[in-house]
This record gives structure tokens, sequence and C-alpha cells, in this order.
């Protein structure tokens, strides 16, 4: 290149670089960020497309369905662990995070995914699972071969207590001790998961350091954001204390006993803090599987001056599992005045699914419609679960046989596992749902001759039908996108209303959680809205408004702009 071209080529360099930066940057009026407008979307890749018609999905097939999630509304989509694995936990033992697994393609297609994905405004968040690796990582491999390994402070080794003893009573969440014995150096790792999925040792500034710098590689690599597995137990003490028994045994047969030594400690948030920091650098999001138990542990993850997660769960919200108006209430009032933004989910590939859940058995594509209003509208980002926009129901598996999830074979019959909310994703009326050519990993269930995208699609007042309707509005409307949450008629038992509002004008919500018809009056005078009426953006068909009195059908819903 000649001497004269090159500082011209490094201003247009840099000048492009910055352009690139302030596109990603851009923040609204409100100083909401970009993941604060998102709707993200998880994807458990395994079940949601099959470019190859092998029976498992893979990235080729979610980069066909870019458009599908364009159209619906989804911003960013959140791919459970897509990197090499034994598949001991189907992806979350990882075995390289720098890589992707064969079976769902290569760095290649990742590239293309995201290159697809921008061109339909659609993001990609990752799943790091931080807490452990998969015991065929070349790092777990280094760190059992001998006490000096370099690798053998990356892991938690320990002498046992006496022959045969562990070095404490902890327990695997997933059955047994914690702790396995390897007699090639005589000592115990822990595993709070697995035996194929150590614990890291976030202790070790190697390992924080490597795992930081993964991060960077992939955001570099065009990931938007990260969601956290486990958080909750990175660190454990030290001292290796007993935890507290408590009565009774669980669903895998072990003793019950208080998580207090190996959850929980106070060192996760300050790894929060750095991973974030990282994130910073490139504007990305950072999502938390934080299983917290009440307002003040969530705090303690958004970080007292934000610095910490920009969205925790909130599973606190999704352990609602009932159609309870004042529940659902508590729970929001609290989260919404927490300082920080809220995420709202009500299915993920752990739960059973929130078709099943919130379901009576006879209303369920209703309550389904019902659901989709109400989590969509609050204000906070919303992290919705594959077909559940279909109304998907669980497929839960009837013999022992038929489990794959290990939990399921190891726990079975009082823990089934969660293959059930892992089938593949409904797409049309062709065999296995039009998923595959080939049987998939697991059975798709008879109703997805109903509960497909191509069938659902046709009728408008269809599952599906509502959740675009809703999406849409939820992407357009500044009350929804920008307002804040009030909560209306909080003595009503029955009829979970609110208000989103902003610079005068407002969205009224009103969702019949009932079985029986409803009528809800709304007095807004003195939220600020005197002698206004009601115009319909959203319903079901029974449900309407006359003046200020909504009339609302059993799981009825009704959403409305205030019209001066
Ligand atoms: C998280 C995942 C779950 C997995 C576990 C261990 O809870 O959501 O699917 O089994 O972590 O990685």
């Amino acid at each position: 290149m000649s001497k004269r071209f090159f500082p011209i080529l490094l201003i247009l360099l840099v000048l492009g670089c910055s352009l690139v930066a302030a596109q990603t940057k851009s923040v609204d009026a409100e100083g909401h960020q970009w993941w604060q407008h998102a709707v993200f979307y998880e994807i458990y890749p395994r079940s949601f497309a099959d470019s190859n018609n092998d029976g498992v999905g893979d990235l080729k097939g979610i980069t066909s369905k870019m458009g599908y999630l364009h159209d619906l509304g989804v911003d960013a989509i959140w791919i459970s662990p897509c990197f090499p694995s034994p598949q001991v936990d189907f992806g979350y033992d990882v075995s390289d995070y720098e890589n992707i697994d064969p079976m769902y393609g290569t760095l290649a297609d990742f590239d293309h995914m995201v290159a697809e994905g921008k061109k339909h405004h659609v993001s990609i968040i990752f799943d790091f699972v931080v807490n452990h690796s998969s015991d065929q990582h070349a790092w777990f491999l280094d760190s059992k071969s001998s006490k000096t390994a370099a690798h053998r402070d990356w892991y938690i080794w320990r002498d046992g207590k006496g022959p045969g003893q562990p070095p404490n009573n902890w327990i695997s969440t997933f059955g047994g001790s914690a702790w396995k014995f390897d007699p090639t150096t005589n000592q115990y790792y822990y595993h709070f998961f697995y035996a194929g999925q150590p614990d890291l040792n976030w202790r070790n500034p190697a390992v924080e350091k490597t795992m930081l710098d993964t991060t960077r590689w992939w955001y570099k690599r065009g990931v938007a954001g990260f969601r956290l597995d486990a958080v909750e137990t990175l660190f454990e003490d030290p001292n290796l204390k007993d935890n507290p028994a408590l009565p009774g045994t669980n669903k895998q047969g072990d003793p019950e006993q208080e998580d207090t030594y190996n959850t929980k400690l106070p060192e996760v948030y300050d790894v929060m803090h750095k991973l974030r920091k990282v994130a910073d650098e490139s504007n990305a999001v950072l999502i938390g599987e934080t299983g917290t138990r009440d307002i003040e542990e969530l705090k303690q993850y958004y970080g007292e001056h934000g610095n910490g997660l920009q969205m925790p769960m909130d599973f606190m919200f999704t352990g609602v599992d009932k159609l309870s108006p004042p529940e659902f209430r508590r729970q929001i009032a609290l989260v919404d005045a927490s300082g920080g933004w809220p995420v709202y989910v009500i299915s993920n590939h752990d739960r059973v699914r929130s078709y099943n859940r919130y379901g009576d058995g006879k209303n369920n594509d209703a309550i389904a419609k019902l659901m989709g209003a109400f989590y969509l509208t609050l204000r906070g980002s919303p992290i919705m679960y594959y077909g559940e926009e279909l109304g998907m129901e669980n497929n839960d598996p009837k013999r022992k046989e038929d489990v794959k999830d290990p939990i399921g074979r190891t726990g079975w019959p009082q823990e089934i596992g969660r293959d059930g909310e892992r089938t593949p994703m409904q797409w049309s009326t062709d065999a296995n749902a039009g998923f595959s050519t080939k049987d998939p990993w697991l059975p798709v269930p008879p109703s997805y001759r109903t509960h497909n995208v191509a069938t659902e699609s046709k009728d408008p007042n269809s599952v599906i039908s509502m959740y675009k309707k809703v999406l849409a509005l939820r992407h357009t409307n500044e009350a929804l996108l920008e307002g804040t949450y009030t909560a209306l008629n909080e003595d009503d038992a029955n009829v979970m209303s609110y208000l989103r509002s902003y610079k005068g004008k407002a969205v009224l919500v009103a969702l019949n959680m009932s079985a029986s018809p409803q009528k809800a009056t709304f007095n807004l005078a003195d939220k600020g809205f005197a002698s206004v009426s009601l115009k319909t953006l959203v319903s079901t068909p029974q449900s309407s408004a006359k003046g200020m009195e909504v009339t609302l059908e059993p799981f009825g819903v009704f959403i409305a702009e205030l019209a001066k």
C-alpha cells in the first residue's frame, strides 16, 4: 500500500469504528438501553430447528428462522449452551468455551447466524456456564493428572475425612454426594451438579482471568450478551463447613440440607461486577440465572450502583404459579421499586411449561393468551421460551426407559426430569411437527396438530396471534416502551389491572384471571387522568369497555389507550 493512502485509510477506519460504536450504544431520551426495549426469547438449540434432519436442532436451523423471530417481535435470542460438550447435561457441561459443538455446526455457522441476525435485528445472547466445566475439558484432564499439574488449582480438590469418606456433607443438587473420589491423586473433587460437571475454582485468579477473557472473545465475535448459568454456586466456604441438616429427603432421596456454605456466598457479587465491566466494553447485556429468595437478594445482583447484572431474572415472579392478582401485584411492586430493571420469565428449559403450570385443563389456550398479554405489557424486559407463543405444552415421559435427562433417570419417579419442557418446536402439521424428517431426540406431543406455527398463524384468535398483537404494540406504543407501572383496583382478587403511563399518555391493561365473567370500573382522576375514555388496542372477542367500566369474559384480555 502506498504511504499516501495509509493515513486516509486509517481515518476512514477510525470513523467507521466510531460510527458502529455510536449505533450500538444507542440510548433513548429516557436513558433506556437497547436491552430495556428488547424482547428476549430462549432457544433450546437441540429442539428449535433441525437443518440437516438428524433429529437434533442446529445453528443453521436457528439461522433459517430469523425471519420468523423478527416477525413475531423478538429482538434477542438466548441460545442455551451450544459449545463442544459430552452432553452429560445437554450442553451445560462445556469442554471448550471458545468453539461450537459439531452437532450444532461450526464457528463459521455461528458467524453466519450473527450476520443473519443483524439483518433481521435479532441479537445473539449466549449461555455462559460459569460455575463448572465438563470433566472432559482439557483444564480438568490436566487438573486431575497430578497434584502439581498446572491446572490442579483450577478445580476444588480435597482429601477425604477418612477412608471412603468425602471431605464434608455437601449434597449434589443432581443427587448423591457433591464429592467424587479420583484414584489418580487419591483426592476428591467438588461438583455441585453432576460428577461430569466439576466446579471451577473462582478463588484462583487464573480461572477468573480466563473466564473474563472468554466473554471478551465472544463479544468481539458478535455475541451481544450472556445469560450466566447457575451464578449462585460460584463460591464455596474455604473451610468446607458442613451444611446444616434439614428434616426429610429430597426428590433424589438424599437428606435435605440448607445450602449455607456452598451457595450465595458474597464473593459471587464481586465476580458479577467484573463480568459487567467487561460487558460494558461492548455495550453487552448480562442476564442472570439468579435463584433469589427475596428482593434484597435480587438487589445484590443488580449491584448497589447498578454495576452488577443488568438483567437478573426474577424467579420470585415466576414462582407465582397460580393466577393470583394479589400475589402478582405484590411481586411486581417489589421488583418495580427495587431500583433495577425488572426481568419477567414464565417458562424455561428447567420448569414445567407455563401452559401446564397456569392452565386449568379446560381453558388453557385462553390462559396462555392472558399470560402473554400480562408479562409482555409490564415495565421490564420479558424473556419468552420457544413455543410459549403457541401454547406448547409439556410432553413428559411416561416410562423411565424413555427419559433422557439424567436427573429424571436417577430420580424416577419422584423426579421425572426436564424432557417434557424441552421437546421440539412445533412448526407445522407435518410429521414431527415439521421439526425434522427423522424422529427427533424427544417426541412431540399429539397437540402439535393444532398448536403449531402454520395452523395458528391462520387463526386471528390463536395464541400466536395474541402474542404477535401484544408484541407489536409493545414495540410501538410509547407508554409501554417507556412508561411507569401503576397497579389499579388493588382490592380486586380476580382482575389484574394496571396503568402504564408516559408523558400524559397511558395504556390500561385489564386481565381477568378467573373462570367467570368480571366487570371492573376505573377511576383514574387521582392518577392524573380525569374525563378520559378507553380506546381498545388489543382484546379478546367478548371483552370491551363502556365508559370506564370494562367487561371481561373468563380469562379475558382488555388493553386500551386512554383517550382525552
Ligand atoms: C442451570 C441450567 C440447568 C443446568 C444447570 C447446571 O440451572 O439452567 O439446565 O442443568 O444449570 O448447569
